[in-house]
């Protein structure tokens, strides 16, 4: 098995290659003068079982790019398997015709993969697991739960802890994450008037005097979060906590956390933290290594990657 990776999370695939105690493939990704991507491989792939780290995070194209032609690079060398690891898979938030002569990028981006000559996707907290059936390949795709709800037992007293939805959308996820705590669940609906904005309309629930749990799989400009966060402790909650997969935290979300009134913003190291997301006094990361390591090792060892979420 060989594992290399783009540059758009370096440090995740470092992570991930010491769980598997192997060294990272030795690969030169890089720009030539007009911003074409050139690349690389510097060692030799012929008839191994090859994983490719690439999070399609900002520059989302940039590392789109990176990640095909890596795909092609690898494919063109005689790898006898290649595997896009993608732990946050970008153009996933359109996923379906939401409206007319809208595209379905999400599908168009899993075309664009598999037509580079990707064999498998593993992939974590997908924004809609049905983007699966997008690739006519096989790809897996891993939950962060586990994680976060070891790091919510390790930090909190869960006796007043409620798990809360910040919109109807993302209520079988918070379903999951409140059975696994034996919390209970409320919901925050949403109503989104235009694109880039968020209104935060009723709290299904009673959350009064409760530590509040909210979780998302995506904090992108954070006014879900925050105008979720405010209309918890509007509506009698003691503390607001948000527990999110991929830290987007795009243009000023970071300093958007930072001044609102929650306690803290847990993200994962899915897409790689800036130095503002690193300085934040309430933002902590924690790490998905180990998961995306052990599912490499299961794939590559022919075992079983559900199993890892029984
Ligand atoms: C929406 O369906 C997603 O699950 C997130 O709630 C959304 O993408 C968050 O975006 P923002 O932080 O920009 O409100």
């Amino acid at each position: 098995m060989k594992v290399f990776a783009g540059n758009s999370n370096r440090l995740l695939a470092e992570a991930i290659c010491n769980y598997l105690n192997l060294p990272l493939g030795k690969a030169t990704v890089r720009r030539f003068a007009d911003q074409e991507i050139f690349v690389e491989i510097q060692e030799n792939v012929r008839g191994e079982d090859v994983f490719i780290v690439q999070s399609t995070s900002f520059p989302t194209n940039d590392h789109l790019m990176e990640l095909l032609i890596m795909i092609d690079a690898i494919r063109r060398s005689s790898a006898r398997r290649i595997t896009a690891v993608i732990p946050y898979f970008g153009y996933a938030r359109q996923d379906r015709k939401a409206g007319p002569r809208t595209p379905i990028s999400a599908k168009l981006v899993a075309n664009l993969i598999t037509e580079a000559g990707a064999d498998r996707v593993l992939t974590l907290d997908l924004h809609a697991g049905q983007i699966q059936g997008f690739f006519d390949i096989p790809t897996d795709n891993l939950y962060a739960v586990p994680i976060l709800s070891r790091d919510v037992k390790e930090n909190y007293d869960l006796k007043n802890v409620m798990v809360v939805s910040p919109d109807v959308g993302g209520v079988v996820r918070a379903r999951a994450l409140a059975k696994r705590l034996d919390c209970q669940l409320a919901i925050v609906d949403k109503r989104r008037e235009r694109a880039g904005e968020s209104e935060v309309m009723n709290v299904i629930g009673d959350v009064t005097g409760k530590d509040c749990l909210l979780i998302d799989d995506i904090v992108d400009s954070g006014g879900t979060l925050c105008n979720a966060a405010e209309a918890l402790l509007k509506n009698g909650a003691t503390s607001v906590t948000a527990y999110i997969t991929h830290g987007v935290l795009s243009g000023g979300a970071v300093a958007r956390v930072t001044s609102s009134k929650l306690k803290e913003l847990v993200i994962t190291d899915t897409i790689q933290p800036t130095t503002a997301v690193q300085s934040a006094h309430n933002i902590r990361v924690i790490s998905t290594s180990s998961l995306i390591g052990e599912a490499i090792n299961r794939t590559s060892q022919e075992e079983s990657v559900s199993s890892l979420f029984d």
